[in-house]
């Protein structure tokens, strides 16, 4: 259960936060119909799940390309719990500016059990026709789009973004966040390889990732580790000492395993086998969690461009009435996906990359 926060001041300071405020000053839209239309007047843009650096970025562009089609953006506080609860506010320009190099998430984000309900769903549907609200964009990973494809399923148009440092979101070959929390990893990695040469130590540090090995898997190759254990490979401890145990004998100055936290034998479990046979297998390992510190970071160049070219995507689908989709990266081309096709899956890993590691980590 997450803290329950008091409620953010509004964002917008001097514009209208109300219904009844705005619609002083704006006039109020024709009604709309649910889906398949251009004729946008107002939107809300939300951030769900975890945080992702990058998210500002993906706000800012939402915010700035809506504004200049005339929009009307409403930010929306704390994901769809603040949907649920009307806690939103007229973004202006200006209201975004300075945001695009700071992590986290000027919204702020939770994840939202009530959500999850139907009931609770209809909840924000009132909340956004009680605005007038026509369209709706999710910055979000995997639980985010599955809330995204649910809406979208009762007849309100929403447009996904990409975001999430796991990157197992089928629509998009890379999502918000990934290339930061993978360059921390790295910098842990390579901090870690420094103090292990001086000691001859063994290592092991988990990664973040949910059920996906995708954030383990790349820092491992470009960290140089000697071994790898992810979820989507059965893991073999004994297997992992005798590579780590080869690498002192090859005559590497350090061994180091990167663990996904979602790998059978995670740090915790690892670190315990390890501690349990250490007279047998000869050493034990000195154990690093990055934890949340990997979604902590300033968002890297790349990741502020995607999320930049994402957001803009998103305004730009809902300007061509093609709602009901996520927009990723393909190829290095925007892509629209189907919702329904991303909710409740999980992109593959690409098992090619799995066999080059073992080939790079000898
Ligand atoms: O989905 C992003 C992620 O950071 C996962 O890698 C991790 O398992 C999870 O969120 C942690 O969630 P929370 O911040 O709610 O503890």
């Amino acid at each position: 259960m997450d803290l329950q926060l008091p409620a953010t001041a509004p964002i917008s300071a001097g514009l209208p936060a109300t219904v009844s405020e705005y619609t002083q000053v704006w006039p109020q839209p024709q009604p709309t119909p649910v889906r398949g239309r251009p004729s946008i007047k107002r939107i809300a843009v939300l951030t769900s799940g975890g945080d992702a650096p990058g998210m500002n970025a993906a706000i800012r562009s939402v915010v700035r390309t809506g504004v200049e089609r005339d929009w009307l953006v409403f930010g929306v506080n704390h994901g769809y719990a603040g949907l649920i609860a009307d806690d939103m506010a007229i973004l202006g320009r200006r209201d975004v500016g300075g945001i695009i190099g700071q992590g986290g998430t000027m919204l702020g984000s939770a994840r939202c059990e009530e959500f999850r309900t139907e009931e609770g769903r209809r909840h924000a549907l009132d909340v956004l026709a009680g605005r007038s609200i026509d369209a709706l964009v999710v910055v979000g990973g995997n639980g985010s789009q599955c809330g995204a494809n649910a809406l979208s399923e009762m007849g309100f148009p929403v447009v996904g973004v990409a975001s999430t440092i796991d990157n197992d979101l089928v629509g998009s070959e890379i999502t918000i966040g990934v290339d930061t929390a993978l360059n921390i990893a790295l910098e842990a990695i390579d901090r870690l390889k420094t103090t292990a040469s001086s000691h001859h130590r063994a290592f092991l540090v988990e990664v973040m990732g949910r059920a996906c090995g995708y954030l383990a898997l790349m820092s491992a190759i470009a960290g140089g580790a000697e071994a790898v254990a992810i979820p989507e490979v059965e893991t073999d401890p004994e297997e992992i000492g005798e590579k780590l145990r080869t690498a002192y004998e090859r005559g590497k100055p350090h061994a180091l395993v990167v663990v996904a936290e979602g790998a059978k034998y995670n740090a915790e479990k690892l670190a315990a086998y390890f501690a349990e046979h250490r007279e047998r297998l000869g050493f034990d390992l000195r154990t690093t969690i990055l934890g949340h510190v990997q979604r902590g970071g300033t968002p890297t160049a790349a990741d502020r461009l995607l999320a930049t070219r994402l957001g803009a995507a998103a305004t730009e689908q809902l300007a061509r009435g093609e709602a009901g989709v996520l927009v990723g990266l393909n190829k290095n081309e925007i892509v629209a996906t189907p919702l329904a096709d991303v909710a409740g899956k999980r992109k593959p890993l690409d098992m090619g990359l799995v066999a080059l590691a073992e080939v790079l980590e000898k």
